[in-house]
């Protein structure tokens, strides 16, 4: 600018008596120099606008997506296989952001907080609004069944876990550029705390079955997480607390869902040492229960039997109350 006002003080022609007025020599400046003042708007244009669009704009699209929540309301895992499961996610995003750009479909790794990634699972494009719903319907192939193995078992030990959710979406906010951003989340669920407060409701014996199992019953099941879990035929040893064993217990077809859960139970137990135990005088055995394994459509599913296997369930068989 200032090389443009030294232009109009030397266009003023020396010893002029009649100054042109003030317009006419705006009118002047400009037919002459409109080329500079135009490259000049340019530089200033594209000095303002090209940081903010290629800097401002991602730094503060980042930054928003940095700052969105992200709530799993539910997680079910069903028709499991050693290598696979169907899984179904919904989620909702939280975002106190003015601006609404819409995320495109991208590839989210899926880890236990600090684990190994176990599956990439394709997550759909969405409109990055406050309450965004988000559902995730897809065959989930395992890339490493190991890891999820420990994750299931850290989702069957503990009161709460951390699932980190990765990926490197590309990003829209109306008519600004497609970026890439980093969406990095974790989200804290809740587990199934050891199966906390598993109990045997009924045990009933039965002497006429030709599968060989003693007693027919019905276990309740607390399930404190969002997680719906399709895990098969579950099979459980059943022994005292001082380690003598009794036997195993069977839950066929278990769907263990959000809240508590009341299955059906077929055992394969001695139960004349349970008899002899009311002979003697004893009501309340404590039981010691493992899981043993999970099979599904005749498939062993290591992740589940892993997980039941890390969980050792102490309860109290109430033979007053069971055998009632
Ligand atoms: C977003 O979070 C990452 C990781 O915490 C951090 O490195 C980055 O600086 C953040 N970006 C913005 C724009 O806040
Ligand atoms: C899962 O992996 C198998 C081969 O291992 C492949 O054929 C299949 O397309 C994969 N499915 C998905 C959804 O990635
Ligand atoms: C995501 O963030 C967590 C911490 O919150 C960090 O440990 C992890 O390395 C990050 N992941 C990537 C791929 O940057
Ligand atoms: C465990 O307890 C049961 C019943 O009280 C008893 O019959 C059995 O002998 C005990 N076993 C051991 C190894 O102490
Ligand atoms: C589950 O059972 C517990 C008691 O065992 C009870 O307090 C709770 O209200 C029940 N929850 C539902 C959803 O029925
Ligand atoms: C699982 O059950 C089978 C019998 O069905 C038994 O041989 C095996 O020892 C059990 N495994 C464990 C770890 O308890
Ligand atoms: C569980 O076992 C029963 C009886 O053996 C069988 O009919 C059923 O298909 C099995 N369920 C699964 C999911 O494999
Ligand atoms: C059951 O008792 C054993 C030791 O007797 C213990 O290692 C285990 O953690 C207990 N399980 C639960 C769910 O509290
Ligand atoms: C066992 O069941 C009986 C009958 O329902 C009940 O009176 C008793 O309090 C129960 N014992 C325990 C330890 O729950």
């Amino acid at each position: 600018m200032a090389s443009s006002d030294k232009a109009v003080v030397e266009e003023v022609p020396l010893g002029t008596t009649a100054k042109p007025s003030f317009w006419t020599r705006v009118k002047a400046h400009y037919k002459k120099w409109w080329w500079a003042h135009l490259i000049g708007l340019i530089v200033v244009v594209l000095v303002v606008v090209l940081p903010v669009v290629y800097v401002g704009y991602p730094n503060i699209a980042q930054g928003d997506i940095n700052d969105s929540t992200l709530d799993v309301e539910s997680m079910e895992i069903s028709d499991p296989a050693p290598d696979g499961f169907h899984l179904h996610q919904r989620q909702v995003i939280g975002s106190d952001s003015m601006f609404h750009p819409k995320i495109f479909e991208f590839d989210a790794e899926v880890s236990l907080l600090g684990g190994p990634v176990f599956a990439t699972a394709d997550v759909p494009e969405v409109k990055a609004d406050d309450g965004a719903v988000v559902i995730v319907d897809q065959w989930l192939n395992l890339t490493d069944a190991g890891a999820f193995g420990d994750f299931a078992t850290a989702v069957m030990l503990n009161e709460e876990f951390e699932m980190n959710i990765y990926g490197e979406p590309r990003l829209k906010q109306g008519s600004l550029p497609t970026i890439h951003v980093d969406y990095n989340k974790t989200v804290t669920m809740k587990g199934l705390n050891k199966l906390d407060g598993f109990k045997i409701v009924s045990l009933t014996p039965v002497d006429d079955r030709t599968d060989g199992n003693t007693a027919e019953g019905t276990v309740y099941i607390p399930n404190p997480s969002v997680l719906q879990l399709d895990m098969g035929n579950l099979t459980l040893d059943v022994s005292l607390q001082n380690g003598t064993v009794l036997g195993q217990s069977f839950l066929n077809d278990l769907v263990l869902k959000p809240g508590n859960n009341t299955v059906p139970m077929l055992a394969n137990m001695d139960m004349q040492a349970f008899f002899a135990m009311v002979l003697a005088g004893e009501r309340e055995i404590p039981l010691r229960i493992t899981g043993n394994s999970s099979v599904y459509n005749g498939q062993e599913i290591p992740y589940f039997t892993q997980a039941l296997a890390a969980n050792v369930l102490n309860t109290t068989l109430n033979l007053t109350e069971v055998l009632a």
